[in-house]
């Protein structure tokens, strides 16, 4: 990028900033109408309630405020690289999500949208996409790389649903192909995805990886949410029974240090982030 383009990026921050909730509510519903398919990926209930609307547009505001210098945004960077690793975003994605950020960036600017200030975004965006599309490859070559690991959706069965006293459920879930599962670190999650008849999508949910590793299974635990629809979750306790199938993304996340464990076997360090080792 040319320093004239980094002022114009500099400059116009505000002005999206302050125009959050209109550029997110722009920029979403282009994705939505015109790439329908992203509603499998991203969870429209997190859509309804306005959490995710405004994080994906105000990263993309952020790194331009620290376009100089984004290596101050690296850890961010990790850690949105885990969330989309576990919702199986691919890089042809980027391209998508671009052409639909940088049109809503013209909407909202108005005649203030030149063509160069245009140019200026997309050199920014494509900047900050293929920084994530790195960072997401490495963390895809670490998964497919671990025993029992695997890269996008596989499929899982529901092998025991065991209702607990304070109101969760516990589900274990085996691979369907007979295969082991990939050990995880504390902390770490996984994305559970159903085909949620009411919306006609499939659905993503996170879980915490709930135990130890053993190698052939996962433990997630679900409880009811309220006021939301096509609730993964809801379904999981309400219809989901053993014998059922279901899809599993591969656990991820950066562990924070020192968290707790449910049942930590033992602990130890590995690559920075602390993991469960089976007894
Ligand atoms: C440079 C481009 C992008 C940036 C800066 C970005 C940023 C973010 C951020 C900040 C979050 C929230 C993370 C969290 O909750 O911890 C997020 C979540 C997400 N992103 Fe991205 N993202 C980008 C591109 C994409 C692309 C290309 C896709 C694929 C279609 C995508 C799909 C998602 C999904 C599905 C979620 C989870 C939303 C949910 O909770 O339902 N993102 N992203």
């Amino acid at each position: 990028m040319t320093p004239e383009q980094k002022q114009l990026i500099k400059a116009t921050v505000p002005v999206l900033k302050e125009n959050g909730l209109l550029l997110t509510t722009h920029f979403y519903q282009r994705v939505f109408s015109v790439n329908a398919e992203l509603k499998n990926t991203f969870n429209m209930a997190n859509q309804e309630n306005g959490r995710q609307p405004t994080a994906l547009a105000m990263a993309v505001l952020a790194y331009a405020e620290n376009i100089d210098d984004p290596s101050v945004l690296l850890s961010t960077l990790q850690r949105i690289g885990h969330k989309h690793t576990s919702l199986a975003v691919r890089p042809e994605h980027y391209a998508v999500i671009g052409r639909h950020l940088i049109a809503s960036i013209s909407e909202v600017l108005g005649t203030a949208a030149t063509p160069a200030l245009l140019d200026a975004w997309t050199a920014a965006y494509k900047q900050l996409a293929s920084l994530m599309i790195g960072i997401e490859a490495d963390l895809y070559a670490a998964q497919v790389t671990k025993p029992g690991g695997w890269t996008g959706w596989r499929p899982f069965i529901v092998n025991a649903k065991i209702a607990e006293t304070n109101g969760k459920t516990t589900f274990h879930l085996y691979p369907a192909d007979g295969g082991t599962v990939a050990n995880f670190g504390m902390s770490q999650y996984l994305n559970v995805r159903l085909f949620m008849p009411e919306l006609q999508l499939f659905q993503p949910h996170p879980y915490r990886v709930e135990g130890a590793p053993n190698g052939q299974y996962y433990t997630i635990v679900a409880k009811r949410e309220t006021g939301k629809t096509g609730s993964v979750s809801n379904w999981l306790l309400d219809i989901v029974q053993p014998g059922d199938h279901l899809e599993l993304s591969a656990p991820a996340g950066v562990c924070p240090m020192g968290a707790p464990a449910e049942k930590p076997a033992l602990v130890i360090r590995a690559g920075g982030c602390p993991m469960h080792q089976a007894a």
